[in-house]
């Protein structure tokens, strides 16, 4: 089977992109890079993209007059290099109704937290601040509401006593890298498919050893399915 063509949009750091990156360098991974955009020229995610001789474009939104204007010039360039699926990775502008309508169910976005819960910017910081005992992230099918849309894959990451953002932030990147490069193979391999508006999953196995933060204080490590069992005997 062909490699999915995948376009992906940046804005900084691109250490998402960079996950990509090295998912697709294994032959067997049913997924290629043709092209990334960033809305920034200085952005890192650039020189990670150059450096595995990937085709970059730098489109910046300040140099269009409006969003449909700028949305329309990056829907363009990724037709035109073929791309089949659109992955935001730190995309840091709101992409428009008529770039997600065109890309519907073509465009994923990856946001580091269990969405519904935290949407919009400075999650993480958000999710310390609330006490919350269980973080993570969330790789989603676009809509057009920000951070919305039928999830694919999440990844659950304990908050730790005394952790900061920036704490959390790196424990829920490490969960990101591995969620992404999973949720863009299940697309490839056409295993996720969006039904009413949620995601199913063909062939996946149901999650065992479920998280239970703070854990037993007996100090077994058992799953959350293992007491669901025990409690119905
Ligand atoms: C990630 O935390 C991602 O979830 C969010 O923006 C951050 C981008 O990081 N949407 P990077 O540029 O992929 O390193």
């Amino acid at each position: 089977m062909a490699a999915l063509r995948l376009g992906v949009l940046i804005s900084g750091r691109g250490s998402n992109l960079q996950a990509l990156i090295d998912a697709c360098a294994d032959e067997a991974y049913p997924a290629e890079i043709v092209l990334v955009i960033s809305n920034k020229a200085d952005a890192q995610g650039l020189k990670r993209a150059q450096a595995a001789g990937i085709a970059t474009l730098t489109i910046s939104h300040r140099d269009y007059a409006d969003r449909d204007a700028f949305d329309a010039e990056i829907s363009a360039a990724l037709g035109e290099a073929g791309a089949q699926l659109v992955c935001l990775a730190g995309f840091m502008r709101l992409l428009g109704e008529a770039f997600v309508e065109r890309w519907r169910d073509r465009l994923i976005n990856i946001h580091p937290s269990l969405l519904p819960a935290f949407k919009g910017l400075n999650t993480q910081a958000r999710a310390v601040d609330a006490g919350v005992r269980i973080s993570g992230c969330t790789v989603h099918f676009v809509r057009p509401a920000m951070d919305d849309g039928p999830i694919i894959v999440q990844a659950a990451v304990p908050v730790l006593a005394g952790d900061d953002e920036g704490a959390l932030a790196a424990r829920i990147l490490v969960a990101e890298h591995k969620a992404y490069p999973l949720a863009v193979r299940l697309i490839a391999e056409g295993r996720a498919r969006v039904v009413n508006e949620r995601v199913v999953i063909d062939g996946a196995a149901d999650v065992e050893g479920l998280m239970l933060n703070p854990p037993d204080p007996s100090g077994k490590r058992h799953g959350l399915f293992e007491l669901f069992e025990r409690a119905k005997s």
